[in-house]
């Protein structure tokens, strides 16, 4: 809804963000993002995902002048960072891993400070503030020390303070992190409102369901490189195969039988990995286990959609020499070993 209400429909669309071949070697030569390219659309919620490493804070530094690029092209809304950095500045608001604001301030002056800064007039600061600080429930803390405020509290009080300059970019990296699922649902339900009132939403996260239930779209990014991108339901569609974990009765043999078109894989002496297309019949496995005197006790799916896909896509790149992986599993498949619900 939100997407189509700031251009005329004759003019084509500017991106709120666009990155082409971007790439950041630091000093100490190691490569954070080897080429990089993406665009998020005016209106979006759009999640960056990868593993710890992957280039996110690199990447998000970047686009908020924190960190210089080595390479490639950064525009917001059109402004190319490298031209024009101070107009392409002010349309950002920033949320960054850490909490960097002075926790011996009180949040209403952080607020009006930070707004101050960005030129923002005292009176209007102080309205907006008030806004903020409601939106954020931290009306009532308002003028207490900011030392004293939860960790939740405190990245609550870390997006208010983006939001005072009115950004129509707002970036999060790793906004929940560390914040319990009550805290963080109701950060969810702030983040929706900022979004809906109109403002573009980026956001890193580790969090895979938190990515599904607030992103329409997404790119998932390790050791520097996009691996997939595209909205968050055609990536999930991309997902033919399912994941399952089997309990089994007794332990396993040492040769595990071939399910033509399955990958098995044991994951320890009673539990077995099996991947297989969507459509196939599950009674075709059980016969084959049960012709190899393997007793199926229980099963479960092996994880979300989700963390399916990004298990899957990262796996795809690992193909490292040093990374002994699970030695019969062909291609861009891996066992499970993350299905503890964070990546
Ligand atoms: N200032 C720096 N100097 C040198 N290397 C750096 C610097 N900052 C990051 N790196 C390296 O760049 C790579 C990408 O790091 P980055 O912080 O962007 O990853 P990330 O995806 O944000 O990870 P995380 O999920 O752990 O926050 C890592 O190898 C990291 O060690
Ligand atoms: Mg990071």
């Amino acid at each position: 809804m939100t997407q189509n209400q700031a251009s005329p429909s004759t003019a084509p669309a500017v991106p709120a963000l666009s990155i082409r071949d971007l790439r950041k070697t630091y000093d100490n030569k190691v490569e954070a993002l080897k080429g990089v390219s993406l665009d998020v659309a005016e209106g979006d919620f759009f999640a960056l995902l990868g593993p710890n490493g992957a280039g996110k804070s690199t990447l998000i530094g970047i686009v908020s002048s924190l960190v210089n690029l080595t390479s490639g092209s950064v525009q917001v809304h059109g402004i190319d960072l490298r031209r024009d950095r101070s107009a392409a500045m002010r349309m950002i608001g920033l949320v960054p891993q850490e909490i960097n604001f002075n926790t011996f301030e009180q949040p209403l002056d952080i607020l009006v400070n930070y707004a101050g800064f960005y030129g923002v007039s005292r009176d209007e600061a102080i309205v907006r503030a008030e806004e903020e600080l409601k939106r954020a429930q931290l009306w009532d803390k308002a003028r207490m020390m900011s030392r004293t405020l939860s960790g939740g509290m405190k990245r609550r009080l870390m997006i208010a303070r983006a939001m005072m300059t009115r950004p129509r970019l707002l970036i999060l990296d790793e906004p929940t992190a560390g914040v319990d699922i009550e805290i963080r649902r109701g950060m969810w339900q702030t983040l929706r409102e900022i979004n809906a009132a109109g403002t573009t939403i980026i956001l890193t996260t580790h969090y895979l369901e938190e990515a599904e239930y607030l992103c329409r779209n997404l790119a998932i990014i390790d050791r520097g490189t996009i691996v997939a991108q595209g909205p968050m339901r055609q990536l999930l569609a991309r997902l033919d195969v399912e994941g399952f974990v089997l309990d089994i009765d007794g332990e396993l043999p040492a040769q595990l039988p071939d399910i033509e078109g399955t990958i098995v894989v044991a994951r320890d002496d009673h539990t077995l990995d099996i991947e297989m297309p969507r459509a196939m019949d599950l009674n075709r496995v059980f016969g084959v286990l049960d012709q190899a005197g393997i007793r199926v006790r229980s099963m479960r799916t092996k994880s979300n959609r989700l963390e399916e896909l990004f298990v899957r896509m990262v796996a795809a790149g690992d193909a490292a020499p040093d990374d002994p992986g699970p030695a019969q599993v062909p291609d861009n498949t891996r066992t499970g070993t993350s299905a503890g619900g964070q990546a």
